[in-house]
């Protein structure tokens, strides 16, 4: 196989983008081999279906990887498979020296990444991300853990990969709300760090990109720059949080009053249009970047609409994020487009009026 990759340094695990990665990973997986350790390969019964025959006509050695297959969604990232996983493992022979292939989306990744990290005090893992916003963000940075009932990664701790091998021929076996997804991401890595990257990405609609992997390229640098100075999320890291305060805030409120709810990027995507509006009221965010925040946003996901007197279960959602520090609601903004600000001070009557314009929005890009 040709050697057609990049290769990054993510907070000191290599990530390897492009076409030829797969040749990379046979170098790895040799070692391996030759000392007959045991390798897992974890997929969800999606992966399982969509991306693993690809990925064996590329590394047919990983057809005798012994596969752990677990059910696909976020309610599955729980302590209970992991427990599964676990069992598997041990019933199969593995030791601090086996491997755990993770195949898949954030779910796979966040899970795998965890399950190996504690297995018999950490055996290693790598991770194969299959979905856009994995391969822009959940594979990279050592973010593991699992939910504890309804509240997101509550379990969990900061573990390196051995390697992360980014393949974006998987990006053709993504539904199109799944894209629009990890396409939130991305379009909150330019918005807080590459003005340049968000030219580009606001040039055409998501539909009709195809370079996809300089996007992926331009993203993951985006990313390993604010991680390598901040692995463990002190300050600087709590960037990538841009639009996750109130986003998180849509994407519960979805998950309870919605029969088909919000992705967790298209809940980003409006929680970025109330942040860019915040950043606007208290950082001095030029109001004609803040419309046109909103503007390219609301031309790629449709807007989600709200009655008014879903407001006060919102703010009360946003009360109780994870992000709070005691009692005061703590948010990442943004000054201009590709710079942004961790640990601003919001009060809750800013994040109510920030609601409130968010229901106009629906109707017009705001003027002022
Ligand atoms: N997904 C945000 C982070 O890795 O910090």
């Amino acid at each position: 196989m040709a050697k057609k990759f990049n290769t990054l340094d993510v907070a000191g695990t290599p990530v390897y983008v492009g076409q030829g990665v797969f040749g990379e990973l046979q170098e790895h997986l040799s070692s391996k081999l030759a000392t007959k350790e045991v390798i897992f390969l974890l997929a969800d019964e999606n992966t399982l279906e969509h991306c693993y025959p690809q990925l064996i006509a590329m590394v047919p050695e990983l057809e005798k990887a012994n596969k752990i297959i677990i059910k696909p969604g976020e309610e599955n990232k729980t302590l209970a498979t992991c427990e599964k996983l676990w069992n598997q493992m041990a019933v199969e022979g593995a030791n601090r020296q086996s491997l755990l292939i993770n195949l898949g989306g954030g779910v796979i990744c966040d899970l795998g990444g965890f399950a190996a990290s504690v297995f018999h005090r950490g055996m290693p893992y790598i991770n194969i991300p299959t979905s856009l916003m994995a391969m822009i963000d959940a594979s990279l940075g050592g973010k593991t853990g699992v939910d504890l009932y309804s509240l997101k990664n509550q379990i969990g701790l900061f573990s390196k990969p051995a390697g992360v091998y980014v393949w974006p021929g998987f990006l053709t076996t993504l539904p199109h709300r799944q894209m629009l997804s990890g396409f939130a991401e991305m379009m909150k890595h330019a918005l807080i760090g590459d003005a340049g990257f968000w030219k580009k990405l606001t040039k055409i609609p998501m539909a009709v990109v195809t370079n996809w992997e300089d996007h992926i390229l331009t993203a993951i640098k985006i990313k390993s720059k604010i991680v390598n100075l901040d692995p463990n999320e002190k300050g600087i890291r709590r960037q990538l949080n841009f639009g996750h305060t109130i986003g998180h805030a849509f994407e519960t409120y979805s998950l309870r009053n919605d029969a088909s709810p919000l992705t967790h990027g298209e809940a980003v995507a409006m929680g970025m249009i109330c942040e860019a509006y915040i950043s606007y009221r208290t950082l001095g965010f030029n109001h004609m970047e803040r419309d046109e925040v909103v503007k390219n946003i609301l031309l790629n996901f449709s807007h989600y609409k709200i009655p008014s007197i879903a407001i006060d279960e919102l703010v009360e959602i946003t009360h109780y994020d994870k992000k709070n520090r005691k009692g005061r609601l703590m948010m990442t903004l943004i000054r201009n487009i590709g710079d942004a600000v961790d640990g601003q001070q919001c009060e809750l009557a800013l994040v109510r009026e920030s609601l409130f314009r968010y229901i106009d929005f629906s109707r017009h890009v705001p003027r002022e």
